[in-house]
């Protein structure tokens, strides 16, 4: 007997092979790229037995009781799972997949490319070219810092940097972790010393009530005024106000902003009113190969969900 399943995007298509090739599901589609409006959303998960969605679900006890008890599984097409209310998951013994890994080098690869096109201001030079044609130039990166190596992604960033002759990493974390660390030879440090000695701060971790809000004033003004903020992590985890002031009165140098709050970022936002911040529509694992392999791998886990087998990629709750 087949499972339904309510699928929120219009996913990769390798993803869609696998859920058609099981035999096991039928699954219903939100067939665009746009997000599924909220009430659409509840009228279809009701009585589905799995959940196959992407970051701008909320995933809340709405949600769960609009779905009803025959719910087993939530597979999110993201490494990301703020959008999902863990404790209603666990209360109501939901299982839920997501896709770490698989995206780890596509975001690598955007932050690097975020912090080359701050730092050498190239969104303002096509302008430039088309204009006065002359800029300024800031100094070339001497130490580049990584924050929170949440699974592996300032790794994969570093990796990347060094053939860029960076002087020296630096990181911080709730505790020093050597096994990653020592990979890219990177020192631990407290989060003071993060923002006093980086020329590059970019930030990677998980969205957490620990992390809300953690780059902010605070730690802006203690950066120095020729450092850049890269954040390809979640809007969350940054003031957006404290930031545009860092970034308006010369507090810093610039950043780089693959996340906002909210997304899409309003176009009439302050932020995009400043020449020294990059912003991107969150596009930092949106690469064909990479979206193709998340939603393999966010089919599979609500395959094994729904098999009552242990997934592949599996949020511990
Ligand atoms: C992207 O932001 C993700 O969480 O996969
Ligand atoms: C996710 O972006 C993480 O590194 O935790």
């Amino acid at each position: 007997q087949s499972a339904r399943v309510y699928v929120t995007r219009k996913v990769p298509p390798d993803g869609l092979e696998v859920l058609r090739k099981s035999g096991r599901v039928q699954f219903e589609l939100w067939d665009t790229d746009d997000p599924v409006p909220r009430a659409e959303l509840l009228k279809k998960v009701r009585g589905v037995d799995g959940l196959l969605c992407v970051l701008t679900e909320k995933v809340d006890a709405e949600l769960l009781d609009a779905a009803g008890p025959g719910l087993k599984v939530v597979s999110t097409m993201s490494v990301g799972y703020d959008h999902l209310s863990l404790e209603e998951l666990k209360k109501r013994g939901i299982r839920v997949g997501y896709t770490p890994d698989v995206l780890t080098d596509a975001v690598a690869e955007l932050t690097v490319a975020l912090l080359l096109c701050t730092s050498r201001r190239l969104v303002e030079a096509t302008h430039e070219a088309k204009t006065y044609w002359r800029l300024g130039h800031l100094e070339d990166a001497k130490r580049f810092t990584i924050h929170f190596p949440g699974l592996g992604i300032c790794v994969a960033i570093a990796e990347r940097l060094k053939p860029f002759k960076v002087k020296k990493f630096i990181y911080t974390d709730v505790a020093p972790r050597p096994e990653l660390a020592n990979m890219i030879n990177a020192e631990y440090v407290s989060m003071d010393e993060l923002a006093q000695q980086s020329d590059f701060l970019t930030i990677c971790c998980a969205l957490t009530p620990e992390t809300q809000g953690i780059c902010n004033k605070n730690l802006f003004s203690k950066m120095k005024e020729t450092s850049i903020f890269i954040n390809t992590s979640r809007g969350g985890v940054v003031n957006q106000d404290d930031l545009y002031e860092a970034l308006a009165t010369g507090q810093i140098a610039g950043a780089g902003l693959d996340v906002t709050t909210p997304e899409p970022l309003p176009t009439s936002h302050p932020l995009f009113t400043l020449k020294n911040c990059v912003i991107l529509p969150h596009i930092a694992s949106a690469s064909y190969t990479t979206r193709n392999a998340m939603s393999v791998l966010a089919a599979n886990n609500l395959l094994a969900g729904l098999r009552g087998e242990p997934m592949e990629k599996e949020l511990k709750l």
